[in-house]
């Protein structure tokens, strides 16, 4: 981590985000937490008035099946606020700008893995979002030359993550003795990568990327659905039967797998090992169940039901 950062945090604090993700920041003196949309123009200017070294562009709606339900969120956050920022960073400068980007921009990938290169084929309101964001972050590049960098990442996992995703949601629900929800077969294909080693590839990148360039970041571990599901009923002693196939999501994409051979070649490789790291995420749930109660008591309980009904 680079010390002599001052971190400037805007977020709106959507239904998914909470303060106290980062009530234990090892040094709250170098962070500032303004509440905020990236979608807010005069907001923006106001902010960028003592300049910004870099921008991570981390805001996003991210939830497959709530784009399904409803995308409008994910046009405004993902299309609209990519493009206020880097309109921003256009008119008032900035040395990088970092794009999130996802390896959903790729589609669905029956064989091989996708390389940086490769055609983007998304498929769903979520992923044409940030595809959407990923090639205007490269249009300022290529045309306003703002020093824009895209990274392109596999699943994420780790604590504090919302329970309305896959691996919190399972581990949560079997806390709870409730059902888990497996969509269609359960052998649809997710390369998980530990947060934190997500964080530590950006961190990376930030120092040894070149501007225009995209890189793929993946956790290298792909892995079926069923599987992990069973790793967690396994750790946490519950039966196998808890694992309820449910109705699977519409144009769900059977495999994401991704080359990272550009980041590899420049140094760096994931860390942490799936299952360990799996496991130390599944004891974090289990410690920290206000943490996820509170989530799930509140708006979480009606979109549950729209999505997977009340009978699970
Ligand atoms: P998710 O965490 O929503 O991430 P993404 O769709 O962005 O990859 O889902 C990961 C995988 O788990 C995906 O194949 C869908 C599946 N899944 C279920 O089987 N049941 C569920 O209840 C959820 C939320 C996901």
């Amino acid at each position: 981590m680079h010390t002599d950062w001052y971190i400037v945090n805007l977020d709106k604090l959507g239904y998914a985000a909470s303060l106290d993700n980062i009530a234990d920041l090892p040094d709250p003196k170098r962070h500032e937490f303004i509440r905020g949309d990236i979608t807010d123009r005069e907001l923006l200017g106001k902010l960028w008035s003592d300049g910004f070294e870099i921008v991570v562009n981390f805001a996003a709606e991210t939830h497959v099946d709530r784009s399904i339900l409803w995308a409008d969120e994910f046009i405004k956050t993902d299309v609209l606020g990519a493009f206020t920022l880097l309109e921003a960073a256009r008119q008032f400068g900035v040395k990088r700008f970092i794009q999130i980007s996802t390896d959903e921009v790729y589609g669905s990938v029956e064989n091989g893995s996708s390389t940086e290169d490769s055609p983007l084929n998304p498929r769903n309101p979520y992923s044409v979002s940030k595809t959407a964001a990923d090639r205007l972050a490269f249009a300022y590049f290529a045309t306003h030359n703002v020093p824009v960098i895209v990274t392109r990442c596999s699943n994420n996992f780790g604590p504090n993550q919302h329970p309305e995703k896959f691996i919190p949601l399972f581990i949560t629900n079997a806390l709870e003795n409730k059902p888990l929800p497996l969509y269609g077969d359960g052998r649809y294909v997710r390369d998980w990568i530990y947060v934190e080693d997500h964080c530590a590839a950006l961190d990376f990148l930030i120092e040894q990327a070149q501007a225009g360039e995209t890189y793929n970041i993946a956790g290298g571990n792909e892995v079926e659905n069923i599987a992990v599901a069973r790793q967690i009923c396994q750790h946490l002693g519950k039966p196998e039967s808890s694992i309820q196939p449910v109705k699977d999501r519409p144009g769900h994409d059977r495999r994401y797998s991704l080359d990272a051979g550009k980041l590899a070649r420049l140094g760096w490789k994931p860390a942490r090992d799936f299952s360990a790291a799996l496991v130390s995420t599944i004891d974090w749930y289990a410690h920290n169940e206000p943490w996820w109660r509170t989530i799930k008591s509140g708006e979480f309980k009606r979109y549950y039901e729209q999505q997977y009904g009340s009978r699970l």
